[in-house]
């Protein structure tokens, strides 16, 4: 058994951030699926935004304008004391990373440079070119090392060990040694980033499976607002990889097979640059109504950015330019780049406040697995990395607080009963099975792209939820080749794939039960947003018998009155 005063589950921004807070003061554990560096975080391309106003279109930005375009984005669904605090903290914790040595791109008078980005009032998405999550986790990361985290690469979170009201910590996979490994800490955080791989169509890493989200739904912490699956209108076709907005927010353009700017039609004044909700639906209509390209593996519009010249796109998106001639061979300075939306982000998960608390003492969540609310029904691009170092900084605050006071010894009996429970369930999936983990994968992912996608009504979902009840029963029978535990990536499969159901279960009955049209939940039966019956927080809990039990929590309204968003 190891014991760390806090354990840390993920490496990306949120984890590293509270864990650069902490380990000064207390006996950190850092524990990441991969080498921090490999995080999802990196992935983060066009920027993190902060009311800075160096933009000379922005000098009169503030936070409270930033708060106001995050809870008009969000479709009101967003707490809006929770995005005032997110908000507020913006621009010190761009400073602060500056000040630790990211490099963000610069404006000629040598301030950090902004950008517009979709559905801000004002330009104010922080950057460096194109490369923005990677920087800012190299840059936490180097931070890490200087102050000598402890970091645990390569193994994967199985359990959370709670006694109902307290947690003791978690039960890991040490991949490369073989070994399930109980981890005893007074106070545990997850900061595993979201859950894209439960759809095909994705723009997230292989990682990011959302096991860090079913295992505490397992161990009874609730869900909140699983429903709300933002879709990115630009992935690149055939492999998906994210096509940043930065290329619209640098002024790219959208067009369909006739060579039309179509967002006219759907955003008249943001056009592009209209949320992400709103242009990914455009773009799937465009698609839907014939007027989309085809391609052996999809249909697709265009992200024109000829126009901006070839010295801009060097300069401001080479990232993307590289990806374009790398993965399917053509050169954004000379041709349109093939877009189609796809899975980006979850603006559900693991039910938090504003200090990362949950439901149980001494469970704090941080990042895209975490449900603040912040995004409400749909989150603006650029406020993701800014939510993973807020909130992970948040998280390590009342973390110290709740060690300081009322934090108490790990209960070590209850760690290795729960540890012989995860050896039982390996022992028995490798005795056999009649089903394999790929294949029951592969069937769940086709599901929740086609039924639970961008557009989605009654009958589809439930068609969804009845394949969902399939799988499940399936996945009782589920075998494995070979019970090692070292780098076993079936057996690694075959366990997150149970957090993958569950997620996908809370996914579709809370899309099922909410008959409204809200931000990223588009209900073609349902096309208004009803706030009389919905302007309320879903809540699930793992009922009895496995399955999602559903209640609702209201939204915290704090100065702005719900109205119709137009853009
Ligand atoms: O488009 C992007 O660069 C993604 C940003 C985000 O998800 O915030």
């Amino acid at each position: 058994m190891l014991y760390h005063d806090v354990l840390i589950v993920g490496g990306g921004l949120a984890g590293l951030r509270a864990a650069v807070a902490l380990c000064d003061v207390y006996d950190v554990g850092l524990f990441s699926k991969v080498h921090p560096i490999r995080s999802h975080s990196i992935a983060a391309q066009g920027g993190i935004n902060a009311a800075l106003a160096n933009n000379p279109d922005s000098r009169d930005d503030t936070p409270e304008k930033h708060a106001f375009d995050t809870i008009k984005g969000s479709d009101y669904l967003a707490d809006q004391d929770a995005v005032r605090i997110m908000c507020g903290e913006a621009p010190a914790i761009v400073y602060e990373m500056e000040h630790w040595g990211c490099p963000f791109s610069r404006f000629p008078d040598n301030t950090i440079a902004q950008r517009p980005f979709g559905g801000a009032g004002y330009p104010r998405t922080c950057f460096s070119a194109d490369l923005t999550g990677h920087v800012l986790l190299n840059t936490l990361y180097e931070r890490s090392i200087h102050k000598q985290v402890r970091v645990y690469p390569e193994f994967v979170a199985l359990a959370l060990v709670t006694d109902g009201n307290v947690c003791h910590g978690a039960v890991m996979l040490d991949q490369v040694r073989g070994e399930i490994v109980p981890v005893a800490a007074k106070a545990t955080l997850f900061a595993t980033g979201g859950y894209g791989q439960v759809y095909y169509y994705s723009t997230n890493a292989l990682t990011n499976t959302g096991s860090g989200i079913g295992i505490p739904y397992k161990a009874g912490i609730p869900l909140k607002d699983m429903e709300f699956v933002q879709f990115h209108p630009t992935s690149l076709i055939g492999t998906n990889i994210l096509m940043t907005e930065g290329c619209r927010g640098e002024g790219g353009y959208l067009l369909n097979n006739k060579g039309e700017r179509f967002m006219e039609k759907y955003a008249p004044k943001a056009m592009e640059l209209a949320p992400r909700d709103i242009v990914s639906r455009s773009i799937q209509t465009e698609i839907e109504e014939g007027r989309a390209f085809d391609h052996e593996l999809g249909k697709y519009v265009n992200l024109d950015l000829r126009h901006l010249g070839g010295k801009k796109i060097m300069e401001r998106l080479p990232g993307i330019r590289r990806i374009c001639l790398d993965f399917i061979g053509i050169d954004p300075i000379r041709d349109p780049i093939p877009i189609m939306p796809a899975q980006h982000y979850s603006m559900g998960g693991i039910d938090t406040n504003v200090k990362a608390e949950t439901a149980v003492k001494g469970f704090y969540a941080a990042g895209e697995c975490a449900c603040v609310s912040v995004h409400g029904a749909n989150r603006l691009g650029g406020n993701s990395l800014l939510d993973t170092i807020v909130f992970g900084k948040l998280g390590s605050m009342a973390i110290d607080q709740y060690l300081q006071g009322s934090a108490s010894k790990p209960d070590e009996r209850l760690l290795a009963a729960r540890k012989r429970e995860v050896e039982e369930k390996v022992k028995a999936m490798a005795g056999g099975g009649t089903e394999r983990p790929f294949s029951i994968l592969k069937d769940l992912r086709v599901t929740m792209s086609r039924y639970a996608g961008i557009f989605r009504t009654g009958d589809e979902l439930n068609h969804a939820l009845g394949v969902i009840l399939k799988l499940k029963e399936r996945y009782r029978k589920v075998g494995i080749s070979s019970p090692k535990l070292s780098m076993n990536y079936e057996l690694i499969g075959a366990l997150e794939l149970e957090s993958m159901l569950d997620v996908s279960h809370v996914i579709i009955l809370g899309a099922l039960a909410r008959e409204e049209s809200r931000g990223a939940h588009w209900r073609r039966d349902f096309p208004e947003r009803r706030d009389a019956d919905w302007l309320k927080h879903t809540v699930a809990t793992l009922g009895k018998y496995g399955e999602p039990r559903i209640n609702y929590s209201d939204v915290v309204i704090s100065g702005y009155t719900p109205v119709e968003r137009k853009y």
